[in-house]
C-alpha cells in the first residue's frame, strides 16, 4: 500500500469543496466547447441527449468518483491501489493520469487563446472591424507560432503557481473567488446577446429540436462532452473527493456541482447562438466559435472594450479553475506515489505536460498538416480523451464501485457512517450496476462503430 505519513490536505469548507469541483467542472467545455460541438451536431436535438446523459450517467460516475476518492483517501492511481490491493484496479487510475497529460496538453492551448484575447481587447485590438476581419484575426492568431506558444506557458506558468500552493491556500483560495464572478458576467453577457436584432433564430436552432440530424455519432459526441464538461473519467474527482471531509455530504455536492455546469453551458449557449446568427456565422465553424463570435458581439455593445475585458478575463478564469484541477491529479500522484515534495512535483509535471502541449500549440500553424488518423496532434489530444478515455474510465469506475467495492461500503460512504439518511441509495445502487455501465458501453461500441444497430 502506498501511503504518505505527513497529514492530507483537505478543504476546508463546503462552499470551498463546491467552488473548487464546480471550478474543475465549468471551463472552457462549457463556454468554448459545449457550444461548437452543439454547433456541429444539430444543435436542440444535440442538447437533449446530452442533458439524458448528464443525468443517467454523469450523476452516477461523479457520486462513484467522490465515494472511492475520500473513502481512500489517495491520488487516483493510489485510491485504485489502497482499495483493490494486488488487482489491476490501479491500471484505470494510471490511465486517469495519462489523460491528464494529454487534456492539460490542449487544454491549455486554448485558456492561452484567451488571455491573447484579454490583451487585443486591452489594446482595442477588435475596434472597427468587420465579422470577416475578425475571422482572419482569429486564423492569423493560430496560424502564427510564437504567440500562442508564449500564451501556452504563461497560463501553465499560472496553473503551476496555483497548485504549487496547496490545496487550501492555492485551490481553495482561488476558486473560491474566481467562480462567483463568472456567473455575474455571463447573465451580463446573454442580456446583451438575446436582444440583439435577428436573435431569434438563434435562440430556436438552441431549443427547436430538428431530430434528422442524429446518428450515433451524436450520442458519442453527446457523451465525450459530458465526460469532459463534467471533469469525469479519469480521477480529477476522486483526487478533489480525497480532500473532502467526512462529514461532508456527497451527493449534495455531486448535485450542484452538475447542475452549475449544466447551467453554465446553456447559458454560455444562449449567450452566443443568437449572436452567432445575427452575424451570420455558421453554427458549424468550430473551436473558432466563441473566439469570433464574442468579439463580434462587443464590437456591437456600448462599453465593448470593458465587457470584452471582462469576458476574457473570464473566459481565461474558468480555464484556470479547471487546469489547477487537471495539474492537480498529476501533482497528488506524483507526490504520493514518487514521494515528491509538492513544489517539485509541480514543476516536473508542468514541465512534461508542456513537451506535448508545444505539439498541440503547433497544430494549427507549422504542424497543421501532420495528422495521425486524420487529426492533428491537438485534435487528436481532444477528440481521444473526451470520446474514448474518459467514457472508458468512467465505464470502470461505476463497475468498480458497484461490483468490486461493494453495496456496504458504497453505503457506509455515501451516508457518512448512517449519518445522513441518503434514501436514494438503492436506486444509485442499481444505476451504477446496469443502466449506467451499459449505456455507456452500448454509446461508445456504437459511435465508434463497433457495433450497428
Ligand atoms: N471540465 C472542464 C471543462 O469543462 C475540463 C476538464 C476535463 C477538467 C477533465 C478536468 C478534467 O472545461
Amino acid at each position: 500500500m502506498s501511503g504518505i505519513p505527513s497529514p492530507r490536505e483537505s478543504f476546508g469548507s463546503k462552499f470551498g469543496i463546491i467552488a473548487a469541483t464546480a471550478g474543475s467542472a465549468v471551463g472552457l467545455g462549457n463556454i468554448w466547447r459545449y457550444p461548437y460541438i452543439t454547433g456541429e451536431n444539430g444543435g436542440a436535438a444535440f442538447i437533449l441527449i446530452y442533458l439524458l446523459i448528464v443525468i443517467a450517467i454523469g450523476i452516477p460516475v461523479m457520486l462513484s468518483e467522490l465515494a472511492i476518492g475520500r473513502r481512500a483517501q489517495q491520488n487516483v492511481y493510489g485510491s485504485f491501489r489502497k482499495l483493490a490491493p494486488n488487482r489491476p484496479w490501479y491500471l484505470i487510475g494510471l490511465m486517469g493520469v495519462v489523460a491528464a497529460f494529454m487534456i492539460l496538453a490542449f487544454y491549455t492551448v486554448v485558456a492561452g487563446w484567451t488571455l491573447e484575447y484579454l490583451y487585443q481587447s486591452f489594446i482595442g485590438g477588435f475596434h472597427g472591424k468587420s465579422p470577416e476581419e475578425l475571422v482572419g484575426m482569429y486564423n492569423g492568431f493560430i496560424g502564427s507560432s510564437t504567440r500562442p506558444l508564449i500564451w501556452f506557458f504563461v497560463f501553465m506558468g499560472l496553473t503551476a503557481f496555483i497548485v504549487a500552493a496547496g490545496v487550501k491556500n492555492g485551490i481553495e483560495k482561488s476558486t473560491k473567488i474566481l467562480m462567483p464572478l463568472l456567473f455575474v458576467i455571463l447573465i451580463v453577457l446573454i442580456v446583451r446577446s438575446v436582444t440583439l436584432p435577428g436573435a431569434a433564430k438563434g435562440i430556436s436552432f438552441l431549443f427547436k429540436p430538428d431530430f434528422s440530424k442524429i446518428t450515433a455519432t451524436t450520442f458519442l459526441m453527446a457523451l465525450g462532452q459530458a465526460f469532459f464538461s463534467l471533469s469525469i473519467g479519469m480521477g480529477t474527482l476522486i483526487t478533489y473527493g480525497s480532500y473532502i471531509q467526512k462529514r461532508d455530504n456527497l451527493a449534495t455536492t455531486a448535485l450542484s456541482v452538475i447542475f452549475t455546469d449544466t447551467l453554465v453551458a446553456v447559458l454560455a449557449g444562449i449567450a452566443i447562438f443568437p449572436a452567432v446568427f445575427a452575424f451570420n456565422i455558421a453554427p458549424e465553424s468550430g473551436p473558432g466559435l466563441a473566439f469570433i463570435t464574442l468579439p463580434n458581439i462587443f464590437e456591437q455593445m456600448t462599453g465593448g472594450t470593458i465587457f470584452s475585458i471582462m469576458f476574457f478575463t473570464l473566459l481565461g478564469v474558468a480555464a484556470l479553475t479547471s487546469t489547477i484541477s487537471v495539474l492537480e491529479v498529476i501533482v497528488a500522484f506524483f507526490v504520493e506515489e514518487l514521494k515528491m515534495k509538492r513544489s517539485a512535483a509541480t514543476w516536473l509535471a508542468t514541465l512534461s505536460v508542456s513537451a506535448l502541449g508545444v505539439l498541440c500549440v503547433l497544430s494549427t500553424s507549422s504542424l497543421a498538416n501532420f495528422k495521425l488518423f486524420d487529426k492533428t496532434v491537438f485534435e487528436l489530444m481532444d477528440f481521444t480523451t473526451a470520446n474514448v478515455l474518459l467514457p472508458i474510465g468512467g465505464l470502470f469506475i461505476v463497475i468498480f464501485v458497484a461490483w468490486f467495492f461493494g453495496r456496504d461500503k458504497a453505503k457506509e460512504e455515501l451516508s457518512n457512517n448512517g449519518q445522513l439518511k441518503a434514501r436514494y441509495i438503492p436506486l444509485f445502487l442499481f444505476v451504477i450496476k446496469f443502466i449506467a455501465p451499459l449505456a455507456i458501453a452500448f454509446v461508445f461500441l456504437q459511435g465508434i462503430g463497433l457495433i450497428k444497430l
